[in-house]
C-alpha cells in the first residue's frame, strides 16, 4: 500500500516536471512557470564588454554572445583572418579573452537566458551565421526582405540587427523595441 503511494507521488511530480518544462520551452511569454530564466524577455546579460566591441564592433555592431553557441563561436575565432571574406584579425586583445567571454555567455550557456531558444531545429552543431539559425528565420519570416530590407535604405542586411532592434547594441531584442524604418507596425 505505502509503495503505491509513491509511486502515484513520483508519477504526480514526474508528470507536473514535465508540463512545466514543455511549457516553459514554448514560445508564449505570459506563462506561469516562475522558476527558470525563460520566463524574462530577450534581454543577453553581460553586454558590457569593451574589448569585444572595439575588436568584433568595427563593421558591425558587436553580437552578443547569446546569439550563437560554442562551437559557432569557436569556428569563427579561428578563422579570423578569411572572415566572411574580410580580415578580422584581432588587433590588442588575445583571442583568449575574446573566447572567453563568448563561450561564458553563448546561446548554450548558463547566461543565455530566453536566447537558448536559438538552439531549436539547429542543423549543424557550430552554426556562423545566426540570420541562418532556423528559430532566427521563424521569427523574422514575416518580413519582407526585399522591401523592408535590402531595398531598405536604412536597413540594408538582416545582420544589421540595430536597424530594426533600438537597443540591440544593450543586448536587448524584445519585440517591444522593434521597428522597421521606414514602415508602420502594421504593415510587419
Ligand atoms: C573587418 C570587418 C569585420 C570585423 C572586424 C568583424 N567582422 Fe564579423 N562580419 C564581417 C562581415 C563582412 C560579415 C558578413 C556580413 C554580411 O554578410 O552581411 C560578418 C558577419 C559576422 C557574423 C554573422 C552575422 C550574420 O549574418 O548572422 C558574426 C556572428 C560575426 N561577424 C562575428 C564577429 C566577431 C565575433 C568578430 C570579432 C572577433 C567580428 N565579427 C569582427 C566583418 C567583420
Ligand atoms: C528588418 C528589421 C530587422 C532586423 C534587421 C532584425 N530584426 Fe529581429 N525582429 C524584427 C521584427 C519585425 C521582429 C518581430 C517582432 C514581433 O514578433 O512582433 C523581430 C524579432 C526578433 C526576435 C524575437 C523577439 C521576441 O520578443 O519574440 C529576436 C530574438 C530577434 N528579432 C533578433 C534579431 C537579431 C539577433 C538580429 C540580427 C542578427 C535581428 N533580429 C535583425 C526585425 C528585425
Amino acid at each position: 500500500m505505502q509503495i503505491k503511494t509513491q509511486k502515484q507521488l513520483l508519477l504526480a511530480l514526474l508528470l507536473s516536471l514535465i508540463a512545466g518544462i514543455s511549457y516553459a520551452d514554448s514560445d508564449d511569454d505570459k506563462g506561469w512557470w516562475p522558476f527558470g530564466k525563460k520566463a524574462r524577455g530577450y534581454q543577453a546579460a553581460n553586454t558590457n564588454q569593451p574589448e569585444y566591441s572595439f575588436e568584433c564592433g568595427a563593421c558591425h555592431m558587436p553580437y552578443p554572445a547569446q546569439l550563437l553557441p560554442k562551437a559557432g563561436w569557436q569556428r569563427i575565432l579561428g578563422s579570423l583572418d578569411d572572415h566572411f571574406g574580410e580580415d578580422a584579425t584581432l588587433t590588442k586583445t588575445p583571442v583568449a579573452e575574446i573566447e572567453a567571454y563568448l563561450l561564458a555567455n553563448a546561446a548554450d550557456s548558463e547566461n543565455a537566458g530566453k536566447f537558448s531558444n536559438l538552439l531549436r531545429g539547429l542543423k549543424t552543431a557550430d552554426p556562423i551565421r545566426i540570420t541562418e539559425l532556423p528559430y532566427y528565420k521563424h521569427k523574422h519570416d514575416e518580413i519582407d526582405s526585399k522591401r523592408m530590407v535590402l531595398n531598405n535604405p536604412d536597413v540594408g542586411s538582416f545582420s544589421e540587427c540595430n536597424a530594426c532592434h533600438d537597443k540591440a547594441k544593450e543586448g536587448t531584442f524584445d519585440e517591444h523595441t522593434v521597428k522597421i524604418p521606414n514602415f508602420n507596425k502594421r504593415d510587419y
